[in-house]
């Protein structure tokens, strides 16, 4: 596996890199409209101060960017944050690229003090989910027509 590497965007060419995947990912392959795809929560990552992108990059810094996901920092302290959007590019997954995006966004929410994550998780992911500790609960529920459940991960 060649080298990852992971960072929080800072720039709005960044933010433009992290919507290029999600674009391919879920609107051109899940089909979820762009409306409910793009929210406020993907604004000018210089001035934004409720959520944190990661980019990945394949073969180092400058490398090609395969993968991407958010936390979201608008829940009441002392409660668990938000990760979404989690995406690696259809011809790069399996190789261990969302591990990483998952590993970087939780060791950030535990560096802000919060105590876990919540999630919710496409069906399809949720096995996904599980390697990496998460209990899936509740009942399945559709978001942009796709079925999902919470899953939660209490920090050590
Ligand atoms: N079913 C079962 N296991 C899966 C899986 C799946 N769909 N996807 C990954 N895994 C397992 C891997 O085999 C690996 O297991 P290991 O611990 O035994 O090595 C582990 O989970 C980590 O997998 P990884 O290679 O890091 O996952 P990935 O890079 O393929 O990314 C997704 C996983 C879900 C992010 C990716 O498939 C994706 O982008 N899907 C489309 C977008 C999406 O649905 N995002 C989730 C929205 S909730």
């Amino acid at each position: 596996m060649p080298e990852l590497y992971a960072s929080q965007i800072e720039t709005l060419e960044e933010l433009a890199d992290v919507l290029e995947i999600r674009r391919a990912v879920f609107i051109d392959e899940q089909d979820v409209p762009e409306s409910e795809e793009i929210d406020r929560y993907d604004g000018d990552p210089t001035t934004a101060e409720d959520a944190i992108h990661v980019l990945l990059h394949l073969g180092g810094a400058g490398g090609l960017p395969i993968a991407t996901g958010r936390l979201l920092l608008d829940d009441p302290p002392g409660e668990r944050a938000h990760i979404g959007r989690v995406a690696v590019l259809a011809q790069h997954r399996r190789a261990g690229a969302g591990r990483v995006v998952m590993r970087w966004l939780q060791s950030e929410a535990r560096r802000l003090g919060r105590p876990g994550i919540t999630l919710s998780a496409q069906i399809h992911a949720i096995p996904f989910y599980e390697r990496l500790g998460y209990t899936a609960r509740g009942d399945v529920f559709l978001d942009a027509a796709i079925e999902h459940r919470w899953m939660d991960l209490d920090f050590e």
